[in-house]
């Protein structure tokens, strides 16, 4: 009995200290905009999903896919210039480029979408960590050639956990 005790009390410290990841690689963008499709069945209001991952790597491709999921037809384009764009669809879609504010997300406003009941994006989240959910998933975009990436999924909090059990 003390061991069975012992072990569910070791597991529970290495989940708190291991971090769950996920990586998955992709071939090209369709495939990139499947994964984010498969999304579809898992998604729920205040689902915050942050990316990173340098320029070109694929955030906005897989945001695409996050809107078809959420059955958005309205063509999505990056919002670096606008900082957030809205999309109306089963549920809203904020989606936002950050990385012109350099670090700065005061007076913007953006802790004001992540309780909207909507799907959050947030390309280049990295820059504003200060400010993000605890509770998020985050992914991190990596490009190894010109058509192939490797993304790693990093699931913070148990709806996020079982979100990637549910679609990876
Ligand atoms: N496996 C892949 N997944 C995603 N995009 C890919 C893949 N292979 C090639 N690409 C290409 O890489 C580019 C990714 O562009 P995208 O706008 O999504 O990058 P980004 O990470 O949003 O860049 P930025 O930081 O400038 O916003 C597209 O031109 C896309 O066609
Ligand atoms: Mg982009």
């Amino acid at each position: 009995m003390i061991k069975y005790c012992n072990n569910t009390f070791f597991f529970a410290i290495i989940k708190m200290v291991i971090k769950m990841e996920y990586k998955i690689t992709t071939r090209n963008e369709i495939e990139t905009i499947q994964l984010a499709q498969n999304f579809e069945s898992e998604k729920f209001p205040n689902m915050i999903i942050c990316l990173n991952g340098e320029l070109g790597s694929g955030k906005t491709i897989f945001t695409k896919g996050i809107a078809n999921a959420l059955g958005i037809t309205e063509t999505i384009t990056s919002p670096t210039f606008t900082i957030i764009k809205e999309y109306q669809g089963e549920l809203p879609l904020y989606h936002m480029d950050v990385y012109r504010l350099d670090g700065n997300a005061d007076g913007i406003g953006i802790e004001e979408y992540f309780t909207k009941g909507g799907v959050v994006i947030i390309e280049w989240a990295d820059t504003i960590k200060d400010i993000l959910p605890k509770e998020r998933l985050d992914i991190k975009f990596k490009i190894v050639d010109e058509n192939k990436r490797i993304l790693i999924l990093t699931p913070y909090g148990k709806e996020y956990e079982d979100l990637c059990e549910a679609v990876l």
